[in-house]
């Protein structure tokens, strides 16, 4: 394993739709296994491909509930509201009110190309939307309401 450069918000890597993932190969787990590591020593929540440079459907979350790996992500069944504050790991010293569907259905595929469906709610949904917005070129400042200043 190995920690990758995360990219920050001038960089157009981060604004791609990224390329749905066919092939469940060593490669992929590679990058899998290198967001993992660098997610936890970025002490993040969540980290999605494009952040590394890589334009393929995939990210990692770990909001406190278990780490999880997304390929080819979809969010369904989107239901209520919750807003609260959001960063992100490519945008460091930003943070501001967003607004998400409080809960979910994650549909995706893990390492191995196998379906799963996870029901998310919270924080956990919350992420799941923020890194899915990333694999299509979105960041959360475009959805921010109200920005605060990172000691509040
Ligand atoms: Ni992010």
């Amino acid at each position: 394993m190995a920690l990758r450069n995360i990219v920050t918000k001038e960089q157009d890597v981060l604004y791609k739709k990224c390329r749905t993932v066919e092939k469940f190969d060593e490669r992929l787990w590679t990058l899998l296994d290198d967001m993992k590591e660098t997610l936890y020593k970025a002490q993040g929540y969540g980290l999605a491909a494009p952040q590394v440079g890589i334009l393929k459907r995939v990210a990692v979350i770990d909001v406190g509930e278990g780490y999880i790996e997304l390929i080819n992500p979809e969010i369904l069944d989107p239901e209520g509201e919750q807003r609260d504050i959001e960063g992100c790991l490519s945008c460091p010293d930003v943070w501001g009110y967003v607004k998400r569907p409080y809960s979910c259905t994650l549909r995706a595929q893990d390492r191995n190309g196998e379906y799963y469906e996870k029901k998310l709610e919270g924080l956990f949904c919350r992420c799941a939307c923020h890194e899915t917005d990333h694999l299509d070129g979105k960041l959360f400042v475009d959805l921010v309401d109200e920005f605060v200043k990172p000691e509040e």
